[in-house]
């Protein structure tokens, strides 16, 4: 029988992390945001209030419903306020030391029947499940940026993860309003597989001087019908996770498409990380930071 998740645990509460738990949390459900850093717990409770209260102003959100919800989401810095959770997700930095620390710890502190899930964006899912004594139990769930307004989520299954446990996740993920698609454990699953040979060739492009940023953006807007150009969604996702991200399907592919561009190494190293840092390949201070913010 599908089991029926009640309480959700997102641990690491950064841009993708906290948009996470405003998911969970917008559906219904309990939430428990867990952070290690102090000022980071404090941003993903802003976000949370702020976002809430910007959809009571429009209207798409009762006062009462916002109060129900954030009375039923809580945020600590303590691992073991997880032992209830239904299911955790991590959202921690895309380092598999750190990944794999923190699932031996979920694994301890978890109930044995709760599902343990990672964002991670191109990182093994089994690697990480062989942490833990439960790896059919260990599935990816991954949301992409913005979390609360994109549709999609990838479920991620490996070799050992139990049908049952990923057929759930599925099913949770349409509760809380998103499309899941069931995928295999390769780096990159399907979209940043084929995303991310995209997006550093702009950067590619940019480097060979063949367009400036701003046409390329504009080019791929109006000439291919997309949302936001190469440039503005780089600097969206974030130019560090956008380079390791380039990095873990180069180690994998070997295919050249994803030898992360010189230029966004250089970004990276001089700290210009997008909209998150208030500059990347466009400039986000002032006027343009409050307008993307
Ligand atoms: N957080 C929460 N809500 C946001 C948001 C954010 N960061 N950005 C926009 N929104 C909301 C707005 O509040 C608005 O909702 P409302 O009408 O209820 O207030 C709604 O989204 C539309 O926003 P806007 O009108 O300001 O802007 P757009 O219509 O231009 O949409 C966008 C913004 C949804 C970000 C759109 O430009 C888009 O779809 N861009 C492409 C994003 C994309 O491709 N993401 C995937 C990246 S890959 C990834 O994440 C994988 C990872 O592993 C790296």
């Amino acid at each position: 029988m599908a089991r029926t998740f009640q309480t959700v645990g997102v641990v690491g509460l950064g841009t993708m992390g906290a948009g996470i738990a405003e998911v969970f949390a917008r559906a219904g459900l309990r939430v428990v945001g867990v952070e290690v850093d102090a000022q980071a717990l404090d941003r993903g409770r802003g976000n949370l209030h702020r976002s809430t209260e910007r959809a009571v102003s429009r209207g798409r959100l009762s006062q009462d419903e916002r109060d129900g919800l954030l009375a039923r989401t809580t945020f600590t810095g303590e691992l073991s306020d997880l032992g209830d959770a239904d299911l955790v997700i991590e959202a921690i930095p895309e380092v598999m030391d750190y990944k794999r620390a923190l699932f031996a710890d979920l694994d301890r502190v978890c109930r044995p029947d709760a599902v343990l899930a990672t964002n991670t964006s191109s990182l093994p899912v089994t690697a990480i499940a062989a942490t833990t004594s439960r790896p059919g139990q260990v599935v990816g769930m991954h949301f992409f940026n913005p979390a609360p307004v994109m549709g999609l989520v990838e479920v991620v299954r490996t070799v050992v993860t139990e049908d049952g446990a990923a057929d759930d996740v599925a099913a949770l993920a349409r509760r809380v309003g998103k499309t899941p698609v069931i995928v295999g454990d390769r780096a990159g699953f399907v979209v940043n597989r084929l995303l991310f040979g995209y997006l550093n060739h702009a950067v590619t492009l940019l480097e060979r001087g063949v367009a400036a940023k701003e046409d390329i953006d504009t080019a791929m807007k109006a000439g291919a019908g997309l949302p936001m150009g190469p440039f503005t969604l780089l600097d969206l996702i974030g130019l560090d996770v956008s380079h390791e991200v380039c990095e873990v399907l180069f180690q994998e592919s070997r295919d050249r498409v994803h030898a992360p561009a010189p230029l966004l190494r250089e970004l990276v190293t001089a700290g210009l990380l997008g909209r998150k840092s208030g500059r990347g390949f466009h400039d986000y201070d002032g006027a343009a930071a409050r307008a993307a913010a």
